[in-house]
């Protein structure tokens, strides 16, 4: 029976239910956040897969990719007037922006909810059929985190948008397993608790490929980590063996923990305690999300160390 294939109008996509996809047009794709450890994944994915990509940033020198479907545009997403036009006949918007290490004294609600709200005004007025979020894993039960109740309230706004949208949420990035060799390079790695609680960290390229994938399919939210689930003790005892370390692991008291996180909200002003207390609720917490990608934190970890060497 031919396969049983079947054309199943999406958007201007088009599927066919064996999973094999053509396009009716060649897509037009805005990203911003392609700055980031994220976005320049992404930009290389979009670029290889021969999508006509534009790339909005706020300084061209950090950009390190010329192609011929790339084009590079500088605009500033917390100022609105700087994203005019900037959608125009564009078919999928994608945003990797928020804030990761605090850099411009700015709050999640002024990145990481009104910049994308810019972005998906933008996006709106301009015809644009899908919006792609990134998002973080969990984000739902921890909105009382201030990085989560700004990407949360997005993500409902998206949702009211009106445009067909996908909120991606990653688990933690390998990126950001580096806190893990920057304490194994002086010997000793310390954890809060038992070091039991398990994550599945992802590498950037294997989630870029996602996200790519994120524009032709017609899931709306995506809960994503990488292959490995791995516990913080066989984190930490991944980033002391790319060191040649001893297995040295010291395990803090929870109390330790409470105290510190009490103390940055009660001390510090919100630009600077939201990151902190992502890291220390997360940190307590087990992170596991649906496995994808091929990409291992162990030789990330040996990468790492190697060019540290
Ligand atoms: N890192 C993780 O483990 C993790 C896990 C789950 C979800 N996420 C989410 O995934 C997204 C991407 O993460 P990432 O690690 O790729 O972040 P990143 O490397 O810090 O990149 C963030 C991007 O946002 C832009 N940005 C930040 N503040 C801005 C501002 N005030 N004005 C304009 N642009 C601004 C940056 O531009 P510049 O380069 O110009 O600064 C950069 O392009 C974030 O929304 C993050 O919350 C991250």
């Amino acid at each position: 029976m031919l396969n049983r294939i079947k054309l199943q109008i999406c958007g201007v996509f088009c599927f066919r239910d064996d999973g094999v996809d053509f396009y009716m047009a060649k897509n037009k794709i805005l990203l911003a956040g392609a700055t980031g450890y994220l976005g320049t994944f992404i930009t290389n994915e979009l670029v290889e897969k021969e999508y006509d990509v534009k790339i909005i940033v706020r300084n061209k020198e950090k950009v390190d990719l010329e192609a011929q479907n790339l084009t590079i545009l500088e605009a500033q997403v917390t100022q609105p007037e700087t994203l005019e036009g900037v959608c125009k006949n564009i078919d999928v918007v994608i945003s990797t922006v928020g804030i990761t290490r605090q850099k411009d004294g700015l709050t999640y609600m002024d990145v990481d909810f009104q910049s994308n709200v810019n972005l998906i005004d933008e996006a709106k007025k301009e015809g644009v059929k899908k919006f792609i979020y990134i998002s973080v894993l969990n984000g739902e039960k921890l909105r009382h985190l201030k990085i989560c109740e700004a990407k949360e309230k997005l993500g409902d706004y998206l949702k009211l948008s009106g445009m067909d949208y996908c909120i991606i949420r990653p688990n933690g990035f390998f990126s950001d397993m580096k806190e893990f060799l920057n304490m194994a390079k002086t010997g000793k790695v310390y954890l809060f608790g038992d070091g039991r609680l398990k994550l599945n960290p992802i590498h950037g390229k294997d989630l870029a490929k996602e996200v790519a994938n994120a524009i032709r399919n017609d899931k709306k939210e995506i809960n994503i980590g990488g292959p490995d689930l791995l516990s913080q003790n066989e984190i930490a005892e991944l980033a002391l063996r790319a060191y040649e370390k001893p297995m040295k692991i010291i395990h803090l008291p929870d109390w330790i923990r409470k105290l510190a996180l009490w103390s940055v909200r009660t001390f510090t002003s919100v630009k600077t305690y939201g990151p902190i207390e992502f890291f220390m609720t997360t940190m307590v917490m087990d992170m596991e999300a649906p496995k994808f990608g091929n990409y291992k934190l162990e030789d990330f970890f040996y990468d790492e160390a190697t060019d540290y060497k």
